[in-house]
């Protein structure tokens, strides 16, 4: 797609992410505020993450591996597609840099890129694309739903797209932004593009 178009949808999703995480620390400031006042203390409907959740999905090596599989560490998470030509790959290499950063602190993270064309990113496609950033980068792929499913639970948008040059060919046009989510499975931050290695290692270690 266009830069133009690009920074556009950046842009929007961005804007659609804030407001999410905006919602959910109102809703955690309800269900204080419901606590204080001696009522049930479970706020119904509110307070709850709204990014993030169960999914299923298979790995670069084809091993099958769930949210499960990461509890008890952070997940560094990122949505794209290999053969995205500049977004995805900045991306990576940003939080390939903030492991860099983190140092030995780095254990406790796992990076993961979870691809939104699953058609074309294969296990095997995916093992030679995420060792070029990071041989800790963990790349998933799944049947159509399970990628429907988890790009709905992070709140990810994508689309395929017909590319103008070829008709045979496609892109994919896709929202851009890192999560960061706690050792049990919760949100804790997101990275807006831009967002460099330093700023991100920086925040996630905020969170040790
Ligand atoms: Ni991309």
């Amino acid at each position: 797609m266009t830069p133009i178009r690009t920074i556009a949808l950046v842009a929007a999703f961005a804007l659609a992410i804030v407001a999410a995480v905006w919602l959910w620390r109102s809703g955690d400031g309800l269900a204080v505020n419901k606590g204080a006042s001696g009522e049930a203390g479970q706020a119904q409907g509110t307070g709850k993450p709204l990014v993030g959740g169960p999914f299923a999905m298979t790995d670069q090596n084809g091993k099958p591996v769930t949210d499960q599989t990461f509890r008890g560490r952070y997940m560094l998470i990122y949505f794209g597609f290999t053969f995205c030509p500049d977004v995805c790959p900045t991306e990576l290499q940003v939080m390939a840099g903030a492991m860099q950063k983190l140092g030995a602190k780095a254990e406790k993270v796992q990076p993961i890129f979870v691809t939104i064309d699953p058609d074309r990113d294969t296990p095997a496609v995916l093992a030679q694309y995420v060792k070029q950033f990071d041989p800790r980068l963990i790349g998933l792929t799944g049947t159509a739903a399970q990628t429907a499913a988890i790009a709905k639970a992070y709140r990810v948008f994508y689309e395929k797209v017909k590319d103008e040059q070829n008709a045979a060919d496609y892109s994919m046009d896709h929202s851009s932004i890192v999560y960061l989510m706690g050792p049990d499975g919760g949100f804790l931050a997101f990275f807006p593009p831009a967002t460099g290695p330093d700023e991100m290692a920086a925040k996630i270690a905020s969170f040790f």
